[in-house]
């Protein structure tokens, strides 16, 4: 396949970017490459040439480590749904495509360099309650705390979240709810998340509005997520925060009595 490739390229989070397009360095692409090896086959041609290869973000390389977001053609992860960049190959695309690839676009995520964003502000989220306390030891018996089946379903249909940032990049209002909800959930519905549960709640939303933007309904983040995580889980969330209102002064109260 021979591609057009327009490319963000930015030196540096205070340097102005722009899109650069690449013709050359993306000719004879195999359709069973992934679209990181297309881009590292890219980036071989550009040092071959003198030039900076593109900066991206990956590690894993098979959908888990959440590192590898960018908008393809104006898609979060681009056209395939329920795929990280790093599993979409290029036989999604056609011989002759132009692809236009940006980073992630949201004020809470600064770009550091051409397709790298900063995703710190989803890590301020997760150290305002994005854990259980309780020191766990080892590994427990599996069947020690009963677990109904539909709660245990629920939390990993949450955990499945990999913390990439597609919500956030595909939202309007870069809002940062589904990452939130599907963070503060995994541990919500199970027995050991309750005792912490409703001071998670609050400290987690009330952490993620100081950085992102408010849900206003548009349910593009689900679209986006490559883990097809359910807005479901904001609605869960929008309840425990309401609860957390009551019960969080409530347990105030218990400690000063
Ligand atoms: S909710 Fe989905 S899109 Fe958002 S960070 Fe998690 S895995 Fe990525
Ligand atoms: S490189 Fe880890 S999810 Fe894509």
């Amino acid at each position: 396949m021979d591609l057009t490739l327009h490319v963000w390229r930015q030196a540096g989070p205070d340097e102005p970017g722009r899109m650069v397009t690449y013709v050359d360095e993306a000719r004879d692409i195999s359709p069973d490459m992934s679209f990181l090896e297309m881009l590292d086959i890219v980036n071989e041609r550009l040092i071959a040439k003198g030039e900076d290869p593109i900066a991206f973000e990956h590690d894993c390389r098979e959908g888990i480590c959440g590192s590898c977001g960018m908008m393809i053609n104006g898609q979060a992860h681009g056209p395939q749904k329920g795929t990280a960049t790093c599993q979409l190959h290029m036989r999604k695309f056609a011989d002759g495509d132009e692809l236009f690839i940006e980073p992630w676009r949201a004020r809470a995520f600064p770009v550091l360099r051409d397709l790298i964003v900063d995703r710190q502000a989803f890590d301020r989220i997760i150290e305002a309650g994005g854990y259980i306390t309780a020191p766990t030891g080892a590994a427990p018996d599996a069947n020690l705390i009963l677990v109904p089946k539909e709660a245990a379903d629920a939390a990993m249909d949450a955990a499945a979240c990999i913390g990439c940032g597609a919500c956030v990049a595909a939202c309007p209002n870069s809002a940062a709810q589904l990452f939130t909800a599907a963070k503060i959930q995994h541990l919500n519905l199970l027995p050991q998340g309750q005792a912490e549960r409703y001071a998670r709640t609050k400290a987690m939303v009330d952490t993620m509005e100081e950085y992102f933007g408010s849900c206003t309904n548009h349910g593009e983040c689900q679209e986006a997520c490559p883990k097809e995580i359910s807005i479901d889980f904001i609605a869960y969330m929008n309840r425990d925060y309401v609860k957390a209102q009551i019960k969080n002064r409530k347990l105030t109260g218990q400690a000063a009595s």
